[in-house]
């Protein structure tokens, strides 16, 4: 994958975009925070394909700046080394260069060898290869404010402290939009990250900048990024079989604009699911005015929570497993977004299974059927 516009703007110069519109999907009632989010690219010359991704450099939250620069005894004004090579402010860098959410090994060794004893258990871990994993799960929800608040008479120079941190990285978001439908913007999907560990309130960087700390006077600086491996088929006839729980909705919207824009006849079959039909149904006006245009020719939808067992879309799948068949015997391209741990692989196992049942095969033979339908880029999946 990489970045590819004809723009002067790339991951290297990102766009400094506006961000004009937050609007919340989930509901009141439920018990997460998904929000479609508008990006204007006006002026940008960026331009983006259905599938494509759109990396955004978010800052930190300005409130846990302020609490680390108080712990370190620094006022913010101390001139240091930004990820740029360039000096600034001790508080510029730590908005807007370095990771200072997630603990780095570097900070975690200058920790133990400036604590010693006080840091006895971080140093037992960093220290031996063989608990890697008990490491992990002892960092798990553990930021790098926790260990200057448990550590309040270490001394850092700013200097010093901002070497022991990592580069702050783009995060990526499918696109949600078509520009034959939307021109000059991009629409984002965005399940706001917020969770508490050890009694402290934690927000995820990006997702959190989406939705509280951008407005008409913040710049969000943003790039394309292209994923050829994650496009409609050219043949605007072929019909598509997408599943898209969650935010994996987004590239779906996407494509449904899409499909509608250069019309072609390819029939559109979406299984969507979260966790209640109240509260969850992202884009819920939008699909069903799809379905009654007849763009989307079918929409399966599975809400996890709205009974005693959890259903998800591979067991809609499972439902439909006749017709899923006869739609990929017809060549049909079977697209998967949403999360990569568990979802998709899940997807991935119902699909063998659905092909296994269908055309009373062995399951080897399955598995060469689905790898047929990857190596004619046929089965499709973005998956994070
Ligand atoms: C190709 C691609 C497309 C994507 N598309 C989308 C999209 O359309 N919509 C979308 O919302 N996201 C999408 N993502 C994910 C997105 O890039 C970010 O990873 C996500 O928004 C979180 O970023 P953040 O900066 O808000 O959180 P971060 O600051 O990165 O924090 C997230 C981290 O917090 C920790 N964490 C989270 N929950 C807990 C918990 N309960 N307990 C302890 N620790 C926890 C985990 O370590 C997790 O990795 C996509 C990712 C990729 C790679
Ligand atoms: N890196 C990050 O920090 C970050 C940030 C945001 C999102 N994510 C990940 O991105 C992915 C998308 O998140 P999201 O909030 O849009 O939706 P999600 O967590 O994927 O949930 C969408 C729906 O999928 C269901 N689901 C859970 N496990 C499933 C499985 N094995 N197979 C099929 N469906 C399953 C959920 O049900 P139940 O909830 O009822 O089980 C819910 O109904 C998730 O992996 C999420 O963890 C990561």
């Amino acid at each position: 994958m990489s970045t590819d516009t004809a723009s002067l703007y790339s991951r290297k110069n990102p766009f400094p975009a506006q961000h004009t519109v937050n609007r919340r999907l989930s509901g009141p009632s439920s018990q997460k925070e998904t929000c479609h989010h508008e990006i204007s690219l006006a002026g940008s010359g960026l331009s983006y394909e259905v599938g494509d991704s759109l990396g955004v450099f978010a800052s930190n939250d300005p409130l846990l700046v302020q609490e680390i620069i108080s712990m370190i005894g620094a006022s913010g004004e101390e001139p240091v080394l930004g990820n740029d090579g360039k000096e600034k402010s001790l508080r510029e860098a730590l908005w807007k260069d370095y990771i200072i959410t997630t603990p780095s090994k570097e900070f975690l060794a200058a920790l133990v060898a400036k604590a010693g004893d006080a840091a006895q258990e971080v140093a037992d871990l960093t220290s031996d290869a063989t608990r890697k994993k008990e490491l992990e799960s002892y960092l798990w929800g553990r930021e790098v404010i926790d260990f200057l608040l448990a550590h309040p008479r270490v001394q850092w120079t700013p200097e010093e402290f901002v070497k022991s941190l990592r580069k702050l990285q783009p995060r990526l978001y499918s696109i949600a939009s078509s520009q034959k439908a939307v021109g000059e913007a991009v629409h984002l999907t965005i399940a706001t990250v917020r969770y508490e560990t050890f009694g402290r309130r934690r927000n995820g960087v990006a997702s959190t900048f989406f939705a509280d700390r951008t407005g008409p006077s913040v710049s969000v600086p943003v790039f394309v990024h292209t994923a050829k491996h994650f496009r409609l088929p050219e043949d605007t006839s072929t019909p598509v079989i997408m599943v898209g729980p969650g935010t994996g909705v987004a590239p779906f919207r996407a494509f449904l604009q899409e499909r509608k824009a250069v019309g072609g006849g390819g029939k559109n079959w979406l299984f969507f699911g979260e966790q209640r039909r109240d509260s969850d149904f992202l884009y819920e006006a939008e699909l069903e005015a799809l379905q009654k245009e007849g763009v989307l020719t079918r929409l399966d939808v599975a809400f996890s929570r709205d009974q005693a067992a959890k259903v998800y879309v591979q067991h809609k799948m499972r439902e439909a497993s006749k017709e899923l068949f006869a739609w990929l015997e017809a060549g049909a391209h079977f697209f998967v977004c949403g999360d990569g741990e568990r979802m998709a692989k899940d997807v991935d196992a119902e699909l063998h299974a659905i092909v296994e049942r269908e055309s009373h095969c062995t399951p080897e033979q399955a598995a060469e059927y689905v790898d047929h339908l990857k190596k004619t880029k046929r089965y499709k999946k973005d998956v994070y």
